[in-house]
């Protein structure tokens, strides 16, 4: 297993290309399976979680064809001739629950391994099957799987989310735009994922409107094309570079995203006396002055995001002052906090808010990636801590940031990936 090896305290300056989100590209590649014909994908990140959907989008049969240098990928929808997602591939990526949607609006039947708890919290999929169920198809869990049937077609319907969830908002919709009449989706999920999932199902001749704001309008159409559709850039990726920058005292720049996809978390960072500065498809974060403490609540887009919680909470530790950060939207999602304890942190848990005291000085130790964002934010933490970190399970990062150490070698950390003893 590898490991990271930080040796803090350089501050960062530079710029870094922000690569395709993570999360608009896997419903995406999900949506290919919706054509009978070839859907050509831009600007995929090459990450673990795009290689496993590949892997159950060759366990249905599709065709795919991974272009790494220029991060194309081809995926031929003729071929499909499966409809079940493993439980091999769905505990290693929950998002495989996307196959839902896409394999009942083309087949008819759709077979997924139920995802079950997860390392941030129970993440039920209810919501998911509530929508599907009021598009007319049913569901027996038997096994440890879900198996959903529309044998005469979906028909499309008015569906009330009791969340926005943006899983079940994605599902839903691919299910919607191959649904026999019309539909109304209320309280969905607005994330810019949802505006780029909407686009590119468009782009397959999808009659969608509405995508961005709490209703999404579907006219539901017999049969779709392939896509040809370059995925957005990841939010998360860009603001995590700039909470590395402000966490070092130094000035990076992210390009390739325009400051709309993220305004909440460059609000917060103005709010803590960052200096933020734009132009239509860059964004810099400038160190300028000792942080203030930030009272920050975790939303729905277009709130603050709980993909940034963590990658904050490290940056707070550095606020001249008492910071506090509630998480709304995931429970058990302060694994973070015990690891950035033993880097010198002072932060107490209470129920689902934790308070962060600041400055403190960060002193290297090694410490424990639990999931994705934690481990984004043991390394904003490593970054200005003094002397060595060994952050430990580093795949998890790999998930979900591409080249994420040579990015920040770009910009001065001293990052290195190693064999872990
Ligand atoms: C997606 C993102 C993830 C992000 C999250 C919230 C992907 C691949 N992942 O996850 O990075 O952190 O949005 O922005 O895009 N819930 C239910 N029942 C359901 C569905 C969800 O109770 O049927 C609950 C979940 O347990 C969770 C909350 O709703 O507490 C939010 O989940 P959701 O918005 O669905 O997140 P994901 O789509 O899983």
């Amino acid at each position: 297993m590898d490991r990271l090896r930080i040796v803090g305290g350089n501050a960062l300056s530079g710029s870094v290309e922000i690569s395709g989100a993570k999360n608009a590209a896997l419903p995406i590649l999900f949506a290919a399976i919706l054509s009978e014909q070839k859907s050509i994908i831009r600007n995929v990140p090459l990450l673990a979680d795009i290689n496993t959907t590949l892997k159950v989008l060759d366990s249905l049969g599709l065709g795919t064809l991974f272009k790494l240098e220029n991060h194309t990928m081809e995926i031929d929808g003729s071929t499909l001739n499966a409809h079940e997602a493993p439980y091999e591939l769905v505990s290693t990526m929950r998002a495989s629950v996307l196959v839902l949607g896409p394999l009942l609006a083309r087949k008819g039947i759709a077979k997924v391994s139920l995802p079950g708890g997860c390392a941030i919290g129970a993440r039920p999929v209810d919501i998911h099957l509530m929508a599907l169920e009021k598009l007319g198809a049913t569901f027996t869990i038997e096994n440890g799987y879900i198996e959903g049937h529309a044998p005469n077609g979906l028909v499309g319907a008015k569906i009330n989310f009791p969340f926005p969830s943006v899983g079940a908002t994605e599902n839903t919709l691919m299910a919607c735009v191959l649904a026999n009449g019309k539909s109304e989706i209320h309280n969905v999920a607005r994330e810019p994922e949802i505006v780029d999932l909407a686009i590119a199902l468009r782009s397959m001749g999808a009659k969608i409107s509405g995508e961005g704001s709490e209703t999404i309008l579907v006219e539901g159409v017999k049969s779709l094309t392939g896509m040809n559709h370059g995925v957005a850039p990841d939010r998360i990726e860009a603001a995590t570079f700039l909470c590395a920058g402000l966490m070092t005292k130094g000035k990076v720049t992210v390009t390739g995203i325009s400051a709309d996809f993220m305004q909440s978390a460059l609000d917060f960072l103005s709010q803590a006396g960052a200096k933020i500065s734009s132009t239509k498809d860059s964004i810099t974060a400038e160190y300028v002055k000792e942080l203030t403490p930030l009272n920050i609540v975790t939303e729905p887009f277009p709130g603050f995001p709980t993909d940034m919680q963590a990658q904050f909470m490290a940056l707070l530790t550095q606020a001249n002052g008492k910071s506090i950060i509630s998480e709304t939207i995931f429970e058990n999602r302060f694994m973070h906090v015990p690891e950035l304890i033993r880097l010198g942190a002072k932060i107490k848990i209470k129920g689902n808010e934790a308070t962060i005291e600041g400055p403190v000085k960060l002193t290297g130790a090694t410490v424990m990636a639990t999931d994705l964002r934690a481990s984004a934010c043991l390394i904003i933490a490593g970054l200005a801590a003094k002397g060595e970190t060994f952050i430990k399970r580093v795949y998890h990062l790999d998930r979900g940031y591409e080249q994420i150490e040579q990015k920040l070698s770009q910009i001065g950390a001293k990052i290195y990936r190693e064999k872990d003893k």
